[in-house]
């Protein structure tokens, strides 16, 4: 095991009715004047807007209400709000939704502390981010675990990158986790939630370092959990056990808990922000759009570890099997689980069609910074090799 070191401060308060403390917390946390941030009017069609901002009025909680967050959020939203946020002395920052209001939450968080500044400027590190105003979330999709995780994923509209920040700043103070919440989520939403919460902890079990036993322990864990009770969760809306588990796993999945001591990969994530800022694909199936591409091209590396995952997740019959079939029949099982979700195993079924050389070399050259840079630790992967998975 690597040497690490793991600091998660965010409260986490799940189960039924749990959203009833937001107003507590919020004071507990020295909130006063809250900015609450939504997105598209889910949270208004389910009637949690309405309860949320009734019950601080009734804890004498003063607050401005921001909607209108889309999914893959982006830069120029952030500003605005920042400037609003700003002259109404917001000193709490609340986000109802998904990863995407949760990461424009935490951006508004961010630029409140530097409200002269673009916020790109943050996200690009041409400003170090020193400090922050605090923010807590009320989740209703599982997926992106970033109401605990340290990290903020934002696309920029006029220079098509999409960047996440890492930053200890990102951890919020607080995560509501109600999973009857999720309930209403689509079902397209909730299998793209599911991939991206097998990917964060695939992301980290693929890793140059050997003998993290607990760690991989955990992650497996989590992997199987998730596999079995995704397809209760997509077939039985309410059914609560399914959306609890799928719901902790989010958390758990990015909190880093799952890859402590040893270093995370990550380049199917990049691969996917390119297709993303691209094509505005939704995060979780621009992740199964690749993954499969990923493995068959690095598995090599460590033939052993698919096998032995391919094992515990699919018992996989290996009896007069060579490990190299056993590698790719894991590869195989987790193609036909996306699929069984109705979520896109290639960029095509992605995006509807092939790509052109010459949206391919775009891709490349986002992916790789103009063949400056390699992605990926597990098998680092160049400018040559991106191009070859992306294609
Ligand atoms: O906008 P509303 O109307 O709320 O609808 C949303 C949105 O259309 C809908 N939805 C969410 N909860 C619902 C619901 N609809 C009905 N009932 C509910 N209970 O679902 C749609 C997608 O929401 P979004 O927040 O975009 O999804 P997700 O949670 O998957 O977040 C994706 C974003 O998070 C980033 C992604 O890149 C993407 O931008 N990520 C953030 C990470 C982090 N901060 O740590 C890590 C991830 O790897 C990821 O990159
Ligand atoms: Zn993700």
């Amino acid at each position: 095991m690597e040497k690490f070191k793991f600091y998660c401060p965010t409260e986490i308060i799940f189960g039924k009715d749990s959203e009833l403390s937001t107003a507590s917390l919020i004071k507990k946390y020295n909130g006063h004047n809250v900015l609450i941030v939504y997105g598209g009017g889910s949270v208004k069609r389910s009637g949690l807007l309405d309860k949320i901002c009734q019950q601080l009025s009734n804890d004498n909680l003063s607050y401005m209400t921001l909607g209108g967050v889309q999914p893959n959020p982006i830069v120029c939203f952030v500003n605005d709000a920042v400037k609003k946020a700003y002259q109404a002395n917001i000193d709490f920052v609340l986000a109802i939704g998904g990863g995407s209001v949760i990461d424009t939450a935490k951006a508004i968080a961010h630029g409140l502390k530097y409200p002269q500044n673009d916020i790109w400027d943050i996200w690009t590190k041409k400003i170090t981010l020193t400090n922050t105003t605090p923010m807590g979330s009320i989740v209703t999709l599982a997926a992106a675990g970033s109401e605990t995780s340290d990290s903020a994923v934002l696309t920029n509209e006029q220079t098509g990158q999409k960047r996440g920040l890492s930053t200890p700043f990102n951890r919020p103070c607080f995560a509501i986790m109600n999973p009857q919440l999720t309930y209403s989520a689509p079902n397209y939403q909730k299998a793209c939630g599911i991939a991206d919460i097998l990917m964060h902890t695939l992301e980290r079990y693929f890793a140059k370092e050997q003998n993290n036993y607990l760690t991989d322990y955990i992650a497996e864990g989590l992997l199987k959990d998730v596999i079995a009770q995704a397809p209760i969760m997509i077939n039985e809306p309410t059914n609560y056990i399914a959306h609890s588990e799928i719901m902790y796993a989010g958390s758990l999945s990015h909190n880093d808990i799952t890859g402590l001591g040893r270093t995370k990969d990550f380049s199917v994530h990049k691969f996917g922000h390119e297709l993303s800022a691209k094509y505005n694909a939704t995060h979780g199936a621009s992740l199964t759009a690749i993954w499969s591409s990923w493995a068959r091209y690095i598995y090599q590396k460590d033939i052993q570890r698919f096998c032995h995952l391919g094992k515990i997740l699919f018992n996989i019959d290996t009896l007069n099997k060579t490990d190299e079939t056993i590698a790719l029949e894991t590869i195989k099982h987790f193609e036909d689980f996306f699929t069984s979700l109705n979520l896109p195993i290639n960029i095509s079924q992605l995006v509807g069609k092939t790509l052109t050389d010459e949206e391919l070399t775009y891709l490349t050259s986002m992916c790789t910074d103009n063949n400056t840079k390699t992605i990926g630790n597990f098998s680092p992967l160049n400018y040559q090799d991106v191009y070859a998975i992306f294609k």
